[in-house]
């Protein structure tokens, strides 16, 4: 399966991660969310994996503090059938442990609403990786 691994990051930690899993995944491509034409990239990737952190905006809504939040309201409307589809979250379970990667459900949702075939859950008690 050919991954498009599509992040978008504030101060760079959710890029860091995105490139990370593109060394991993040798036939994987890198998209950088505030460079590409969203409808037509995400639409024809074969597969996608969708990087975002949590950044608390104070809103129960579009909490990513990223690009993610100026598209969330049209990912349910993209042609993405059966798609497979990750989304990886990056977020601080320390000092925001009520709102912990909170915006990985919002992408959750919206990709599901959008028909994607979901794939890549992992439990909860392997999901706290340090980045140190
Ligand atoms: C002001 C501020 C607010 C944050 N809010 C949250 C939050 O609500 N939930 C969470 O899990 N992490 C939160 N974080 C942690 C970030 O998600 C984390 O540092 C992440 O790695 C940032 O990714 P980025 O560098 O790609 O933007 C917050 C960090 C800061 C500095």
């Amino acid at each position: 399966m050919r991954f498009t691994i599509v992040y978008a990051s504030a101060t760079g930690h959710t890029e860091d991660i995105a490139e990370r899993l593109n060394t991993l995944l040798p036939d994987s491509e890198l998209k950088d969310l505030d460079r590409i034409d969203f409808t037509k990239e995400l639409e024809e990737a074969e597969a996608l994996i969708c990087c975002t952190p949590t950044w608390n905006t104070g809103s129960d809504l579009k909490r990513s503090g990223t690009t993610w939040d100026e598209h969330i309201d049209n990912i349910s409307q993209l042609a993405l059938k059966d798609k497979p589809i990750a989304i990886v979250g990056l977020g601080d379970s320390a000092a925001f442990s009520k709102y912990f990667c909170d915006a990985m459900e919002e992408l959750y949702r919206s990709f599901q609403s959008a028909g994607g075939r979901m794939i890549g859950h992992v439990s909860v008690d392997i999901c706290l990786i340090s980045l140190n």
